[in-house]
C-alpha cells in the first residue's frame, strides 16, 4: 500500500474506478458524460459482452459526481444494428432464451433508472436491440440519414430487450403495432412524426450536444425528481400517480437547490446548482 500522498495536504478526493472497455468509450465532457459504442465493423451489435459493458458504464455514470447528462451515440454508420444475431441463433431452449430477455432487458433498466437525463444520439440505425436501448433513454435525438426499426418478426423474433412494452408506451398501441408487426425501417423524419423522436439534425452530435447543454444548466436534484416523477407515473391510475407527483414536489422543496433556484430568481440572478 503507496502512502505517497502522505506528505500533500489536499482535500481527499473520491477515486472512481473507470474499467477498461473493450466495445466503447465513456469521456466526459462539460458535465455531459458521452458514451460512443465503437464496434462499428459489426454495426456495434450488442454481443452479450457488449451488453455487460453497457451494464458496467451505466454504474460508472450513476457514481460520476462530474455528470449531468448521459449521451449514449455510436462510431460508423449504425447507433446500434440490434443485439448480435449470431449470439441469438445459438438460442434454443425457452430457459435459456427467456434468461437472455431478462438479461437485456435488465440492462435496459439500468438505463432507464439513471437518476440523471439520458440522450440517445442516433447516428444511423437503431434496429431491434438498438432502437430498444434508444427507446430506455429519455430522450432520442437522430440524424436525418438514421433508419429506426423492430426487425425481429422478420427473424422469427420477437423484440426482447423491452421494445413491445416501451414502444407503445411512447408512441401509443397503434403506432407500435405497426412498426413491430410490419418489421420496416422508419426514416428519421417519419420517426419524428410519430413522436419516436425529439429532434431530428443535420448534425446529430451537435444537435445531442445543444439538448444536454440546456438541460445541464437545471438543477441535478430537481431533474433526477422529475424523471422519477415522469417514469413512476406511467404504469400507475392517475389519482395514484399524482400521488407520486405530490410526494416528489414535496421533496424538491427540502432540497437547497430550490432555495438557490427560487433565490436566484428573486434576487433576478443566475442560479448556481450545487446538486443537493
Ligand atoms: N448482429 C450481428 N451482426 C450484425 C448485426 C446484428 N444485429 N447487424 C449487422 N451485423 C453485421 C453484419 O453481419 C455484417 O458483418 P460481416 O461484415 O462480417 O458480414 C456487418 O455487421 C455489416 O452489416 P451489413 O453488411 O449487413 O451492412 P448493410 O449496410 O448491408 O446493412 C443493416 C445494414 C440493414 C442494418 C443490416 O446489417 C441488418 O439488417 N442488420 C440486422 C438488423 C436486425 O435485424 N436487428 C435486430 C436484431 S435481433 C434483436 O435485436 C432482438 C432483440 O430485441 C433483443
Amino acid at each position: 500500500m503507496s502512502h505517497e500522498h502522505d506528505d500533500h495536504h489536499e482535500a481527499p478526493s473520491f477515486a472512481l474506478e473507470i474499467p477498461e472497455f473493450e466495445y466503447l468509450r465513456y469521456e466526459v465532457d462539460e458535465g455531459i458524460a458521452w458514451v460512443t459504442f465503437t464496434r462499428p465493423k459489426a454495426l456495434n451489435a450488442l454481443a452479450a459482452d457488449v451488453l455487460r459493458e453497457i451494464a458496467e458504464v451505466s454504474e460508472v455514470i450513476a457514481e460520476d459526481p462530474e455528470v449531468r447528462v448521459a449521451v449514449f451515440t455510436g462510431e460508423g454508420k449504425a447507433f446500434v444494428a440490434g443485439a448480435d444475431i449470431g449470439e441469438i441463433s445459438e438460442l434454443k431452449e425457452v430457459f435459456v432464451a427467456r434468461e437472455y430477455s431478462l438479461g437485456g432487458q435488465e440492462v435496459m433498466n439500468h438505463i432507464a433508472a439513471l437518476p440523471l437525463p439520458t440522450i440517445a444520439a442516433i447516428n444511423g440505425y437503431a434496429l431491434g436491440g438498438g432502437l430498444e436501448l434508444a427507446l430506455a433513454c429519455d430522450l432520442r435525438v437522430a440524424s436525418n440519414k438514421a433508419k429506426l426499426g423492430l426487425p425481429e418478426v422478420g427473424l422469427g423474433l420477437i423484440p426482447g430487450f423491452g421494445g413491445t412494452q416501451r414502444l407503445p408506451r411512447l408512441i401509443g398501441a397503434g403506432r407500435a403495432y405497426d412498426l413491430i408487426l410490419t418489421a420496416r425501417h422508419v426514416p428519421a423524419e417519419e420517426a419524428l412524426q410519430l413522436g419516436l423522436l425529439n429532434r431530428v439534425a443535420d448534425d446529430v452530435i451537435a444537435a445531442a450536444r445543444k439538448l444536454a447543454q440546456q438541460i445541464a444548466k437545471n438543477s441535478p436534484v430537481a431533474l433526477a425528481l422529475a424523471k422519477e416523477s415522469l417514469a413512476r407515473g406511467v404504469d400507475v391510475p392517475l389519482p395514484e400517480a399524482l400521488e407520486i407527483e405530490a410526494d416528489l414536489f414535496g421533496m424538491a422543496c427540502t432540497t437547497k437547490d430550490m432555495r438557490e433556484g427560487t433565490s436566484a430568481f428573486l434576487e433576478k440572478r443566475a442560479p448556481e446548482f450545487k446538486g443537493e
